[in-house]
């Protein structure tokens, strides 16, 4: 319905001038194109200044980059520390921004907190612990935000880095098997019966193999009455430019099993456009086929960009793509100024491209009759 009403109702020209920071243009094209445009923030960002101005006049969603993460919400076995992300979620209530929950369960990186393998070390049944303590966190941490994070990232990179199978560093592959998400995403629904449940992988863009895993997981839970609302795809290009038609098939697969799909954590280095005339407006020509791919797709609610500038991208500490820094992969620069990917996602939004294919006359009236009532002067 979105995808196809939009361009008819918003095909007015666009404005591709330089934009002075904080023109809340973005956010306003998310509006109209009926999708959620997010950023990661961090609790340092929200003090008065130009980035929490940013934050909130661009953006209609905030993901919590680290704060959310069991690592950042439990210093200690049972010791809960919830400023950060409270903090996050007041902002996002006092904007009028979404919250996506990022991330329950994720067995990777700092998705754990450092005393857990302690924890399970002195467990006389390992396997028993891991289960009560992540069943604990899901109960707490659900529990406390119920009614204001609408959508968790209940189960983060479920698949090893580079193949279709389960990541076999993980603790819970490791302890509890397949099991652990079936159990994860019930208990989430149990915590929050209204919010929107994300399984949300990294990755998959460039590797058929990992789509097609991720895809037989995916049918696996759905067959097993597992309640997943959605799967975010990170869209993190780390090995090569965006393809706007592998990414929108990948999300039309998804969509077609009854689910929603996000771009959840999009960020893009310059490194795949060195050679290009111009740098960032070939990248502004990727970030554009990366929103057409989720405009395409009715079930697409959101794209979500990792990180606010890039003067702070977790890809200029990660290597090997720290040996190629600065990345510039956001859509503002490092002085917080918006780049040519900015104005072309917002032209994106205010203009996606015409619905393929022919109309019915049934579905051109209905259209008429829209674009008719968007026409009309507003009532008094
Ligand atoms: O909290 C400590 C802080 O006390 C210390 O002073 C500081 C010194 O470096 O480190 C802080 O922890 C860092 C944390 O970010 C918060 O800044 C960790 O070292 C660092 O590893 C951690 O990196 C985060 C990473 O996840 C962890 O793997 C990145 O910021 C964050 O962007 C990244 O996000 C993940 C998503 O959650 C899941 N998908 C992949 C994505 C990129 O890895």
């Amino acid at each position: 319905m979105r995808a196809l009403f939009a361009p008819l109702l918003l095909a007015a020209p666009v404005a591709t001038a330089a934009l002075p920071p904080a023109s809340g243009e973005l956010r306003g094209a998310a509006a109209a194109a009926g999708i959620e445009i997010g950023v990661a923030a961090e609790p340092a960002q929200l003090a008065p200044g130009p980035e929490a101005a940013l934050l909130a006049s661009e953006f209609t969603s905030l993901t919590p980059e680290n704060a959310m993460k069991w690592s950042a919400l439990a210093p200690a076995p049972g010791v809960w520390s919830f400023a950060g992300a409270d903090a996050l979620v007041d902002f996002a209530d006092g904007n009028g921004q979404r919250v996506r929950g990022h991330t329950l369960v994720w067995g990777r990186a700092n998705g754990v907190p450092g005393w857990l393998g302690d924890e399970l070390a002195a467990a006389s049944d390992p396997a028993e612990r891991l289960r009560a303590l992540t069943a604990e966190l899901i109960d707490t941490v659900v529990g406390r935000y119920a009614g204001r994070v609408p959508t968790w990232d209940v189960v983060n990179e479920p698949l090893a880095v580079d193949s279709g199978e389960l990541d076999p560093d993980s603790p819970f592959t490791q302890l509890l098997g397949v099991g652990y998400i079936a159990e994860a995403f019930a208990r989430a629904r149990a915590a929050d019966p209204t919010a929107t449940l994300f399984l949300n992988e990294t990755l998959v863009e460039a590797q058929p193999a990992k789509f097609a895993g991720l895809l037989a997981l995916v049918d696996a839970l759905l067959a097993d009455g597992v309640p997943l609302d959605g799967v975010g795809l990170q869209g993190h290009f780390l090995q090569g430019r965006a393809d706007g038609a592998v990414l929108r098939a990948q999300l039309e697969a998804l969509a077609a099993r009854g689910l929603f799909v996000e771009i959840t954590e999009l960020d893009m280095p310059v490194l795949w456009f060195f050679g290009e005339p111009d740098v960032l407006a070939a990248q502004a020509e990727a970030y554009a086929d990366v929103a057409a791919a989720c405009l395409a797709v009715p079930a697409c609610r959101g794209i979500t960009v990792w990180g606010l500038s890039d003067a702070d991208t977790w890809l200029d500490t990660l290597f090997p793509l720290s040996a190629f820094a600065p990345n510039r992969p956001l859509l503002f620069d490092e002085t917080l100024a918006p780049k040519p990917a900015y104005g072309a996602v917002r032209d994106v939004l205010l203009a996606p491209a015409p619905p393929a294919g022919m109309l019915s006359f049934a579905a051109l009236a209905t259209l008429a009759l829209i674009r008719r009532a968007a026409s009309a002067p507003p009532p008094r």
